[in-house]
């Protein structure tokens, strides 16, 4: 039987692994489900993706701040954010099986099959809408379990809270449950009128955040697609009501743009506008920008209108008017915010996933990520031809002077092809090869990943040259 063609996918885990970019968590134990460490070159790439974003949504603005809340918050917080009545899924459970489903997964099944397991066609409304009176339209008591197969096995749709509990302090009483945020723009509202006057910022602007947000996923998967602990970079920003229509456009045109400049394949993006049935309960308008997956077009970032909505329940919430007051028109309003929310870890599957080509060169299969080299996780490789004539004390001598410019590694083992293949895998841009020549002239060779170009360059122009090719 011909052996099942890997996908990208799964080829992109296996490289993670074998290269020390992402290892499964508590592996040594079996595992633990949807949890993943970063190794030393997966640290390095998700590091650089963080300081990329944060560099252009700060540093890039004069208006842009940035801050570091905490991940647990007083719980009123999210009962005015309207995660604890609002942020559920409902699940159906199997009472043959157990096996647990996501009601709307049930639907969308039944409906891709367009034959319903023991319900007629007029039982499933028309389109996926996702809301509780759509499934209550469905009489889940007649239905087949998709698992075990069992008729009349299915409870009604239950719900399921996505956020993390846990007990602040000794006592695990009501009194003492907190949530894990399970996002981080929260942390950000609360605090907006203390970075607001500390940084006398005046209406437009923005606060940016990166950090762990926590959702207890009913079906994590695809790797770091969609994980029960992840990152998110988030920046809210703030503007005056009326303002807020041109300044989303203008956040979504920012934000995609930013994806190209990352090297992304353009006809891998797309931008998706949500359906009024589709926005959260917070948002007036948003888009998400998506990237074709193998496994589909999937959301990589939202951008969304969320009104005065989240400020206005926090004043009511916490009793705090959190108003904005204009000294010079006497003008007083809440402000509208304009939220755009990526997450780190499914960034960096896409720049994984689009960077990943294979290839043949002198007869040799060749796997080799395409990385745009200020991601990166090295920049320069840099090898000794052969392990003699003092060969690898200067390659070492050459990293040692390099190591100020940027990430670089030495690598002496094996042939100088396999040392290349194992450079191109890890997506690093550069080769420099120190050889019999370099001893007579003080010159090496400089490989470019891509074009696979060698030219011959003097050891003492090497930090220049990369420190322009890193600039451009
Ligand atoms: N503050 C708005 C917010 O959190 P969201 O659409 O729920 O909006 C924003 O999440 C981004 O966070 C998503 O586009 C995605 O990149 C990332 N994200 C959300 N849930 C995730 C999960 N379970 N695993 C990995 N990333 C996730």
């Amino acid at each position: 039987m011909a052996k099942k063609k890997d996908s990208v996918i799964d080829k992109v885990v296996s490289l993670c692994k074998r290269r020390g970019f992402v290892f499964q968590s508590s592996e040594i134990y079996g595992g633990l489900g949807s949890c993943w460490d970063y190794g030393p070159y997966g640290i390095e790439l998700k590091n650089n993706l963080q300081d990329l974003w944060w560099r252009e949504m700060t540093q890039l603005h004069d208006n842009i701040v940035g801050l570091d809340a905490a991940i647990l918050m007083h719980p009123r917080v999210w009962e005015a954010s309207g995660h604890v009545s609002g942020f559920v899924d409902p699940l159906v459970d199997c009472k043959q099986c157990k096996a647990r489903f996501k009601a709307q997964d049930l639907v969308d099944g039944w409906r891709d099959k367009k034959k319903l397991d023991g319900l007629a066609d007029g039982d499933i409304p028309p389109e996926s809408e996702g809301d509780l009176e759509t499934l209550k339209l469905i009489r889940w008591g007649e239905a087949v379990c998709p698992n075990c197969g069992t008729r009349e096995s299915l409870t009604e749709p239950r719900l399921f809270n996505l956020m993390f509990k846990t007990f602040m302090g000794p006592v695990e009483e009501a009194a003492s449950v907190t949530y894990l945020r399970p996002e981080t723009a929260q942390g950000i509202y609360v605090n907006y009128q203390n970075v607001m006057n500390t940084a006398r910022l005046k209406i437009p602007f923005g606060i940016a955040q990166v950090g762990k947000a926590f959702r207890n996923e009913i079906t994590p998967g695809n790797f770091i697609f969609r994980t029960r602990e992840f990152e998110q970079m988030e920046m809210q920003f703030f503007v005056k009501p009326g303002d807020d229509e041109a300044w989303l456009e203008k956040w979504r045109d920012e934000r995609f743009a930013s994806y190209l400049k990352l090297g992304i394949k353009k006809e891998k993006l797309r931008i998706h506008e949500h359906s009024e049935k589709e926005l959260a309960h917070y948002a007036k308008a948003a888009y998400d920008i998506e990237y074709e997956f193998p496994f589909g077009w999937q959301e990589l970032e939202g951008i969304h209108n969320r009104t005065d909505f989240d400020l206005k329940r926090h004043t009511e919430f916490s009793g705090k008017d959190l108003s904005y007051f204009v000294e010079q028109t006497r003008e007083k309003f809440t402000p509208y915010i304009i939220e755009t929310s990526a997450g780190l870890n499914r960034t960096m599957l896409v720049v994984l996933v689009d960077a990943y080509d294979e290839d043949v060169q002198d007869g040799e299969p060749r796997t080799v990520l395409r990385l745009h080299p200020k991601i990166a996780p090295t920049k320069v490789g840099i090898f000794s031809l052969v392990k003699k004539s003092g060969l690898p004390e200067i390659a070492d001598k050459i990293a040692q002077d390099l190591r100020p410019v940027c990430a670089v590694f030495t690598d002496h083992q094996g042939s100088i092809g396999r040392r290349y293949r194992r450079m191109d895998e890890i997506g690093t841009p550069w080769g420099v090869t120190v050889d019999h020549q370099t001893l007579e002239d003080q010159s090496v060779t400089l490989r470019d990943r891509d074009t696979l170009a060698q030219e011959r360059v003097n050891i003492s122009d090497l930090p220049k040259i990369i420190r322009e090719k890193l600039a451009e």
